[in-house]
């Protein structure tokens, strides 16, 4: 927590709302399924929502904004879904590469890039430096990301920094670690969103969201707008956030 978040905390809570969201965008294949298309046709569709919540972030005062786009777990679904996604990643990053670049957002990817095919990766560092001077909305996309295997990656870079005598472990505190993690330049999220009903976080920042407010919501996420992110940025602000601590 920082001493922002803490004073925020002492003061009883934001009054405005959430600097960062996280989203778990959940539901394309039952969109996709209750039109009785294939589930790669909600991916698609979904895709198509990550413009428009990304263009509503400057309005709502959201400067960061991370998005789940494929699990260390996703990779148990068929071949052809999983191809299929890859295939997405590498179109959705192509295309939209210069409208990010000209609309400010500067993007980030966490995750183990090294499954990921070379193509793909490469595209990913490509739009990483074009973006990396921009000072608007920081999208962050996590992409063969798992929590559980990002405190794993940390953890053994953390043991080889003590087994070279750069860190000493009776320094190592609960400000050490996210030193390591793959979001180490973010701050931690306010509001965690999970749309399409399921209200469980599914190994999604988990550190980090020890003190994020939280959002499940029915909608399925290629249906889901800018109104509705304004609606849950605005119900975040009534929130009481105490942080462990009581009211002032
Ligand atoms: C979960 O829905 C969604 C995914 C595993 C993929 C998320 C990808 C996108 C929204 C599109 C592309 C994103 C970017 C950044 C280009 P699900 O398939 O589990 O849906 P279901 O629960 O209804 O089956």
């Amino acid at each position: 927590m920082t001493s922002d978040t803490a004073s925020a905390a002492l003061d009883g809570g934001p009054d405005k709302g959430p600097r960062h969201v996280a989203i778990i965008m959940d539901g394309n294949g039952r969109w996709a399924q209750s039109r009785g298309r294939p589930r790669l046709f909600g991916h698609h569709a979904g895709a198509k929502r990550v413009r428009e919540v990304v263009e509503s972030c400057p309005d709502l005062g959201i400067e960061y904004l991370t998005i789940f786009a494929f699990s260390t777990e996703n990779w148990k679904r068929t071949q052809v879904e999983v191809a299929g996604l890859m295939s997405l990643f590498r179109r959705y990053i192509a295309k939209e590469m210069k409208a990010l670049a000209e609309r400010d957002v500067r993007v980030r990817f966490i995750g183990d890039r090294v499954r990921l095919d070379a193509k793909l990766r490469k595209l990913m560092d490509q739009l990483e430096e074009v973006t990396a001077n921009n000072r608007g909305t920081n999208l962050t996309i996590a992409l063969n990301y798992g929590s559980r295997d990002e405190v794993a990656r940390a953890t053994k870079r953390l043991a080889r920094d003590v087994a070279e005598g750069r860190l000493d472990p009776d320094d190592v505190d609960e400000e050490t670690l996210p030193k390591y993690l793959d979001t180490r330049v973010l701050p931690d999220p306010d509001l965690v969103i999970r749309t399409s009903g399921e209200a469980r976080i599914s190994n999604f920042l988990l550190w980090q969201s020890a003190y994020a407010e939280y959002e499940f919501i029915d909608t399925l996420w290629p249906d889901f707008t800018g109104t509705e992110l304004a609606r849950l940025c605005t119900k975040y602000g009534s929130r009481d956030r105490r942080f462990g601590g009581v009211k002032a």
